[in-house]
């Protein structure tokens, strides 16, 4: 008996919640799929509900100016510019008691950006190439590709020991392992795909042989090296006492400021 109140409470909720929404509002185009441009519009179509106002909504967020404080049961929405940047679901909201609302979709082809067009990894490194996608609907499937010489593209794996791929929708990431220095520098490409269309980035890859990544470390220890000897050599001559004969007579050590400007041609 309890469970039949409830199965009928239930089906009661559903076709009040039914009757409150979706028949009042005829939208205009239903959906904006691949258009440059559009507008949005809405009509509530019962005459007997009050509004107090409306206005439109993008993703959840209220759109600036698009308030209005009239009674009237139509409202509509200029799109001039429809890129990836304003897709995504609108929403036309009357201010009735309940307030009353019905979604437009526009729908784009997906927007595909590089985080970084150009990255470097050292050689038997790993480095992670990483495209974003912007814009709705959001990439359903991601693929990279290596860019040959004479132009052609090779389709890379994913799970291999070399590459593995991770796919958000709005990011997909290309780890690259051991780094080789002939074969694995080059362009990369990242292509996102919705049902609209297909959209591509590119990013270059250099990679450094280990010796190129130790020339910094290789520097500080020759800059110190120096002036240590500097500083040695300082110290030697201010106790001449301290110099035994022989070698240091004969050859006698420069005056310090001659030693640090000859340091500084060396740079
Ligand atoms: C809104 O819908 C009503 C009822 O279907 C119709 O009479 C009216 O012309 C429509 N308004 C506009 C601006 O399309
Ligand atoms: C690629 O393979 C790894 C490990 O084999 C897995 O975790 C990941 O989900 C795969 N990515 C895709 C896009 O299938
Ligand atoms: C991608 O989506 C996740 C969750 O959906 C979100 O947290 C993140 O900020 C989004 N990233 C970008 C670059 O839009
Ligand atoms: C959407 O438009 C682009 C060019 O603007 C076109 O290449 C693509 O085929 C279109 N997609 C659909 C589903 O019409």
């Amino acid at each position: 008996m309890k469970l039949l109140w409830a199965v009928t409470a239930l089906l009661l909720s559903c076709w009040r919640a039914d009757a409150f929404t979706a028949p009042h509002i005829r939208t205009e185009p239903s959906e904006v799929t691949n258009q440059t441009s559009a507008v949005l519009s809405c009509n509530l179509t019962d005459a007997s509900i009050v509004s107090k106002g409306s206005h439109w909504t993008l993703n959840g967020k209220i759109i600036d100016n698009s308030k209005k404080d009239d009674d009237k049961h139509y409202t509509t929405l200029n799109l001039e510019k429809i890129t990836h940047a304003n897709s995504g679901k609108y929403e036309c909201v009357f201010s009735t008691d309940p307030e009353v609302k019905q979604t437009i979709e526009v729908r784009t082809t997906p927007h595909v950006a590089a985080y970084k067009h150009s990255e470097h990894g050292n050689e038997n490194d790993k480095v992670v190439l990483v495209c974003v996608s912007h814009g709705y609907p959001l990439p359903t499937d991601w693929l990279w590709f290596k860019q040959n010489d004479d132009g052609t593209q090779d389709s890379i794996t994913n799970g291999t020991v070399k590459y593995e791929i991770k796919n958000t929708p709005n990011k997909t990431s290309l780890t690259i392992n051991d780094l080789n220095i002939d074969s694995d520098l080059g362009h990369y490409i990242c292509s996102g795909s919705n049902d609209l269309g297909v959209a591509t980035d590119k990013v270059n890859l250099r990679v450094r042989s280990r010796l190129a990544a130790l020339w910094p470390f290789l520097g500080i220890v020759a800059e110190v090296i120096i002036l240590v000897t500097i500083i040695f050599i300082y110290e030697k001559r201010r106790k001449p006492d301290e110099v035994n004969d022989g070698m240091y007579a004969m050859s006698p050590t420069p005056p310090i400021t001659s030693l640090f400007s000859s340091y500084q041609n060396c740079n």
